[in-house]
C-alpha cells in the first residue's frame, strides 16, 4: 500500500504560507499527513517570484527533486504559487522538467484536491492555471502552522502596480472578504485558542475600497467597514489578545487606522509601512504615489498616536535611474525615521514589469555598495532602539524553541522583538512577562518575572 504523506516547501511571503495551510489541510482531508522530503509521497512547492533569487532557489530545489521523483513511480510532484502565473515560467516547465505532475496557479488552490487526485491517478502532466481570480473560495479547510497565532486573509491580489514589482500579475485584482466571513474565521480561531491573528493583504489599507463590478466585498456600496472598522471588530472578538496586520501601502493609511492604535486594546504596537526609497523622484518612477514629506507626516502621526511604537520598513535599492544623491535621500530619510527594523533589497529585474525596460539600470557594484552603507545605518539604528529595551519587562507571546538555542524559548513582545529565555515547552502558546537581561540588535535574552 502507498504511504499517504506529503511535504509543502513554501517560498515568499505570508499569503504563500497561508496557502501552503490551505493545500495541508486539503491533503489532511484526503487522508495524508506530514512527513519529511525526502519520505514523502507528495511534495508540493509553492513558489515566489518576488526577485530573481526566488526563482532561482525554486528551479535549485525543484532539481533536487528529479532522482526521488523518477526513482518513486507512485510520487506526485506538484508546483503552484506565484511563478506559476507567468507563461515563460510554464513554458520552462513544459520543456525542461517533464517529470513534474502537476502545475497550478493562486488563482486555482480552491480546485487543488480535484486537480492532485487527476495528476496522483492519471499519471499524466496537468497544468491548470487561471488568468484571473474568479470569486473568492471560503470555507476551504487550513491545517495551521501554529495553534496560538494565525494568518488571516482579509483581501488578496493588489491593484497598485508599483513599476519594480511582479505581485500584481501574480496575484491579480484587489479582492475583500466578506467581513462576517473573516469575523467567523477569527471567532474560530479564538474559540480553538488562538491569542495572535495576523490580518493579511498586499494592501491592508484598501480593504473594501474597489469599484462596483469589481469581485468581492464593497464597503462604499455596502455601506459596511473598512479596515479601520474591521480592526475594531477583530478588536472585539474574545479571547483575542493581540492583532497585527500587514502590510499597509503610505498613500492608504488613514487617520482612522492610525487612531486604531490608541483605540483598539490588542492592537500591537507595530506597524510595517514599507517606504522603498527616500528620493521623490525614485518614488515617483516607482509609481509609489507618495513622497517623502507626506511619509514623514505619516511617522509623525503615527507616533502622536502611539509613542511607543515600533515601525519597521521594506527599502528598495539601485531602482533603475537611482543616482547617489537618490540614494543619500534614502539614508537621510532612515536617519530621521529611525526604524526599528528594516528589510532591504537589491532591485531585481521582474521580467513583464514597466522598470525592468528601464534603459538606465544601475551597475551591480554600485546597487551592492550602496546597499551596504544601507545596511549599516540601518543596523547601527536598529542597535539603539534595541539597547532601549534593556532591563525592561515585556510582555510574550511563547512561541517555541530558540532557533540560536535548543535549550531555551522563544517569543515575541507587542513590538516584535523576538525574546529568548529559559522555560518548558508547556509554556508554548502562553503570553508572560519577561524581563530582559540582555538586548542585542535583532534578539534579546530575558528571564521570566515570577
Ligand atoms: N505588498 C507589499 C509588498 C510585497 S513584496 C507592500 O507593498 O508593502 C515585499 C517587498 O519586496 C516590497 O515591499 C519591496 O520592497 C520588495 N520588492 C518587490 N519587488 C521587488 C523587486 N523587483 N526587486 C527588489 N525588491 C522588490
Ligand atoms: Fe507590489 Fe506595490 Fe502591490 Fe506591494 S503595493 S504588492 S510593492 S505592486
Ligand atoms: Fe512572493 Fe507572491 Fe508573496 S511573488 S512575495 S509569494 S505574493
Amino acid at each position: 500500500m502507498i504511504e499517504k504523506t506529503y511535504h509543502i516547501e513554501t517560498f515568499g511571503c505570508q499569503m504563500n504560507e497561508r496557502d501552503s495551510e490551505t493545500l495541508a489541510g486539503m491533503l489532511e482531508e484526503l487522508g495524508y499527513g506530514r512527513a519529511e522530503k525526502k519520505d514523502a509521497e507528495v511534495v508540493i512547492l509553492n513558489t515566489c517570484s518576488v526577485r530573481e533569487n526566488a526563482d532561482k532557489r525554486f528551479f535549485g530545489v525543484l532539481g533536487q527533486l528529479k532522482r526521488q521523483r523518477l526513482s518513486n513511480p507512485s510520487m506526485t510532484v506538484a508546483v503552484c504559487g506565484c511563478m506559476m502565473q507567468q507563461q515563460h515560467i510554464i513554458d520552462r516547465l513544459q520543456t525542461g522538467y517533464s517529470w513534474v505532475d502537476l502545475v497550478f496557479g493562486t488563482h486555482n488552490i480552491a480546485d487543488f484536491p480535484r486537480l492532485f487526485v487527476n495528476a496522483r491517478d492519471e499519471r499524466k502532466r496537468i497544468t491548470s492555471v487561471m488568468g484571473e481570480a474568479g470569486e473568492i473560495a471560503e470555507g476551504l479547510p487550513a491545517k495551521r502552522q501554529h495553534d496560538f497565532k494565525a494568518f488571516v486573509n482579509i483581501m488578496y491580489g493588489c491593484n497598485n502596480f508599483c513599476s519594480y514589482c511582479i505581485v500584481p500579475y501574480t496575484r491579480g485584482r484587489e479582492r475583500s472578504r466578506r467581513p462576517e466571513h473573516i469575523i467567523g474565521e477569527v471567532e474560530q480561531l479564538a474559540a480553538s485558542g488562538v491569542k495572535e491573528v495576523m490580518l493579511l493583504g498586499q494592501n491592508v489599507n484598501s480593504y473594501g475600497k474597489q469599484k462596483a463590478g469589481d469581485i468581492g466585498y464593497l464597503s462604499a456600496e455596502e455601506g459596511g467597514p473598512d479596515f479601520a472598522a474591521l480592526l475594531r471588530m477583530v478588536d472585539a472578538v474574545e479571547g483575542i489578545e493581540r492583532i497585527r496586520f500587514m502590510s499597509s501601502h503610505p498613500k492608504d493609511l488613514s487617520d482612522e487606522l492610525i487612531d486604531c492604535f490608541r483605540s483598539c486594546r490588542h492592537l500591537c504596537r507595530q506597524i510595517h509601512l514599507p517606504v522603498q526609497s527616500g528620493s521623490d523622484r525614485v518614488l515617483k518612477a516607482m509609481q509609489r504615489r507618495y513622497d517623502r514629506n507626506q511619509y514623514f507626516t505619516l511617522i509623525k502621526k503615527l507616533r502622536e498616536a502611539c509613542p511607543e511604537i515600533a515601525i519597521s520598513t521594506d527599502i528598495i535599492v539601485g531602482f533603475p535611474g537611482e543616482t547617489e544623491e537618490d540614494f543619500k535621500d534614502t539614508l537621510d530619510l532612515v536617519r530621521r525615521v529611525r526604524y526599528d527594523s528594516a528589510f532591504t533589497f537589491l532591485y531585481s529585474i521582474r521580467p513583464g514589469t514597466p522598470a525592468a525596460a528601464h534603459e538606465e539600470q544601475v551597475p551591480e557594484e554600485v546597487k551592492h555598495e550602496r546597499f551596504n552603507r544601507l545596511i549599516k545605518e540601518v543596523h547601527c539604528i536598529q542597535q539603539e532602539k534595541s539597547a532601549a529595551y534593556q532591563d525592561r519587562i515585556l510582555r510574550v507571546l511563547v512561541e517555541g524553541l530558540s532557533k540560536n538555542n535548543k535549550n531555551m524559548l522563544t517569543g515575541r513582545s507587542d513590538s516584535g522583538m523576538v525574546v529568548d529565555f529559559a522555560g518548558g515547552e508547556e509554556l508554548v502558546g502562553r503570553l508572560l512577562d519577561i524581563r530582559i537581561t540582555k538586548a542585542q540588535t535583532f534578539s534579546c535574552y530575558g528571564e521570566t518575572v515570577d
